[in-house]
């Protein structure tokens, strides 16, 4: 998505700092995203990026980490050597405790003196516990390292609930103006996400037809494999719904349903996006306990092999018992958009870990023909489908009804239409950072998530929290490579529809 709106450029020189600069996310996502910027050549020239943490370890014991960190984290074809010591020639470390007051003198001399100090973009990743967000931006404000173009990331949770989100916001705001804070929805960075943009508003035949008048209901799945792993100390206390409903499937959903923005960018996508949010449903007691399931894996069979339930893996192998965890793994639910154009619509969706297969996909079901055309054929149609698909496998499937050839009588078979990106582009995909952090030093807040968007997406999780809080009867399990509780099937069953498998 390019936008010409874009008070957004390149700066010439940007300090790039990553308070949590040794940490898994620094390591795994952030630095290779950005040596891959840098490979390409697109970094501002004179970048630098700046790990801050709380290690005793100088430059050269920072760039050692990194060095391994790229070796780990990057297909071996995509390692240059002159990239790599390009990058590692950009970097600093300086050892402060966020929490404390001590060393930031050190942050200050270093993002001061330097050539340009003045003209230079200060970009800020918080990629720590949220707790510190609100600290880490006074002090910076206290060395005064802030100015009109400094920039601060957050990554989620931004809170744990409504009051919790305000409070992160309000401490943040008292530092940065909003339009210098950008959000981090990794989801928002996905290609396949910014190009269901571009299938929706650079193209028309899918627009006349993208309303309770042609669309029976829509579904988004994002399904995992993977268990908690070693993040249950954070997960028990966020739960699928917080971790992954309130912001990457919503934010899904907000790019199905929005109406289109007079252009793609800066605030008119968080302007439609924000009204999607506001014009959900809000959901009742009732509407909570006839319309959510929220299960927790138990003990399984995977492709892995066999694997152990959520409360043992909370409890790591060394443990005697496992915790009685009410934290659910997995959500599914039934939501609506109440206006003019999808009033009536169901969204249906679901999220959870160690399902049976690894895949984030939307799926747009069309209506039924209205009546049966082929009198005495074999077969029957099918509604038509659009399967959008965000990973693995990216790309497009359109789900048709189509005659077998043959003389004689008609047969109607499904067929589809496929668009794998991969085979259409012939080149690497990108990584959502690495299109996020460009957007963070460009100033192009687009794809980041307003403070009245996470607002008002809390908003509207809260009653389900609230409910499920209050309720006696626990997450139903469901075992480990399965496609989660029957409930959830059962939640669409009901409807007389049923959820789509990605090879259906
Ligand atoms: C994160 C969640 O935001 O998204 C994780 O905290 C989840 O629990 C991850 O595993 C999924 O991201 P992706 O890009 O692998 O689908």
């Amino acid at each position: 998505m390019t936008s010409s709106d874009v008070a957004a450029t390149l700066p010439q020189a940007c300090d790039f700092t990553v308070f949590g600069g040794t940490g898994d996310l620094a390591l795994r996502k952030i630095l290779p995203a950005l040596y891959h910027r840098d490979l390409e050549g697109h970094l501002p020239p004179d970048t630098r990026i700046i790990g801050v943490s709380r290690s005793e370890i100088d430059d050269d014991g920072y760039r050692a980490e990194v060095r391994a960190g790229l070796e780990a984290h990057l297909a071996p074809e995509h390692l240059d050597p002159d990239a790599v010591e390009r990058l590692l020639g950009r970097l600093h470390h300086l050892c402060l405790d966020s929490g404390s007051g001590e060393g930031w003198h050190l942050l200050h001399d270093l993002l001061k003196d330097r050539p340009h100090a003045d003209e230079t973009v200060r970009v800020f990743y918080l990629a720590v516990a949220p707790r510190l967000f609100g600290p880490t931006c006074a002090r910076l404000a206290e060395i005064d390292v802030v100015d009109e173009r400094a920039r601060v990331v957050m990554e989620k949770p931004i809170g744990h609930d409504l009051a919790s989100a305000r409070e992160v916001n309000d401490a943040v705001g008292e530092v940065f103006e909003e339009r210098q804070i950008f959000r981090i929805d990794h989801y928002l960075g996905k290609e396949s996400v910014q190009n269901l943009l571009v299938t929706r508003f650079a193209n028309t035949f899918l627009e006349p037809l993208w309303s309770s008048r042609w669309v029976d209901h829509v579904q988004i799945t994002v399904a995992e494999t993977v268990g908690v792993g070693s993040r249950g100390g954070y997960y028990d206390h966020a739960g699928a719904l917080r971790d992954m409903v309130q912001n990457h499937l919503l934010q899904l959903l907000c790019l199905v349903a929005m109406e289109p923005p007079t252009y793609v960018g800066r605030e008119n996508v968080r302007d439609e996006k924000l009204k999607v949010l506001q014009a959900l449903k809000p959901m009742s007691p009732e509407d909570v306990d006839r319309d959510t399931v929220r299960g927790q894996y138990a003990a399984g069979l995977t492709a892995e092999g066999p694997v152990p339930s959520y409360a043992d893996d909370l409890a790591g192998p060394e443990a005697a018992g496992a915790p009685d965890s009410w934290t659910e793994t997995f959500v599914a639910l039934k939501a609506e958009v109440r206006n003019w154009r999808w009033a009536g619509v169901p969204f249906y969706l679901r999220t959870g870990k160690r399902m049976d297969r690894r895949v984030s996909e939307i799926v747009v079901v069309f209506k039924e023909p209205p009546h049966a055309m082929f009198p005495g054929s074999e077969g029957g149609t099918t509604a038509n489908r659009l399967h959008i698909c965000v990973q693995p496998d990216e790309g497009m499937r359109l789900h048709l009804t189509a005659k077998e050839p043959g003389p004689g009588g008609i047969r109607l078979r499904p067929v589809s239409l496929d668009l794998s990106y991969a085979d259409a582009f012939d080149q690497r995909s990108p990584e959502a950072y690495e299109r996020l952090l460009m957007d963070v030093i460009r100033g192009n807040p687009t794809l980041f998530m307003r403070r009245d968007e996470v607002e008002a997406a809390w908003s509207w999780v809260e009653p389900v929290l609230a409910r499920w809080a209050d309720s006696s009867e626990r997450p139903r399990r469901y075992p480990a490579g399965t496609p989660g509780p029957y409930a959830a099937a059962a939640l669409l069953e009901r409807d007389g529809r049923a959820w789509q498998e990605t090879d259906q």
